[in-house]
């Protein structure tokens, strides 16, 4: 199985994406390449290119200095689950419980051996559905039933 992977960085994020890239060489990548000839590179102008991927089943990774700006931005999409994680269970659980469909990391903040132990696990968890489909529903009927290429169809 191929895992298709959108990301999208500012100047701050730079550096983290880069090595998340060449971290999961299995998996097909794809970015905005406005993004590699930009300096400085305003976070919300990346946002729009991975959301479109995201709304077509890919999993999302949005990286500027602290997620803060790229998470405000990404949210403001109906269907879009924009999850700043810190550390691997937090990104564990966005996908679990919350059914994130974009990681968020702090560029400027975190490892790349954390970064990287993030997204695996954002990867390799499939969401539990069920209640946590129910709560979801409260606030975005949209994020509720969406669902990432490659894991099962929501049932
Ligand atoms: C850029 O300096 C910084 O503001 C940006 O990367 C991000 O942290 C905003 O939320």
């Amino acid at each position: 199985m191929i895992l298709r992977v959108t990301i999208g960085w500012d100047h701050a994020g730079m550096d983290l994406a880069n090595g998340l890239i060449q971290g999961f060489p299995g998996a097909f990548w794809n970015y905005d390449d406005q993004s590699l000839i930009k300096d400085p590179i305003n976070y919300p102008d990346t946002v729009p290119f991975v959301v479109q991927h995201v709304y077509q089943g890919w999993v999302g990774v949005l990286i500027c200095g602290t997620g803060i700006g790229m998470s405000m931005a990404a949210n403001r999409y109906p269907g879009i689950g924009a999850a700043l994680c810190t550390d691997p269970h937090m990104a564990e659980m966005a996908r679990a419980h919350n059914n994130a469909n974009i990681l968020v990391l702090p560029g400027r903040l975190m490892s790349q051996s954390v970064a990287t132990a993030c997204l695996s696990a954002f990867l390799n968890t499939p969401f539990q559905q069920g209640r946590h489909a129910n709560r979801i529903a409260q606030f975005d009927p949209i994020l509720a039933h969406h669902a990432l290429y490659h894991f099962p169809p929501a049932e």
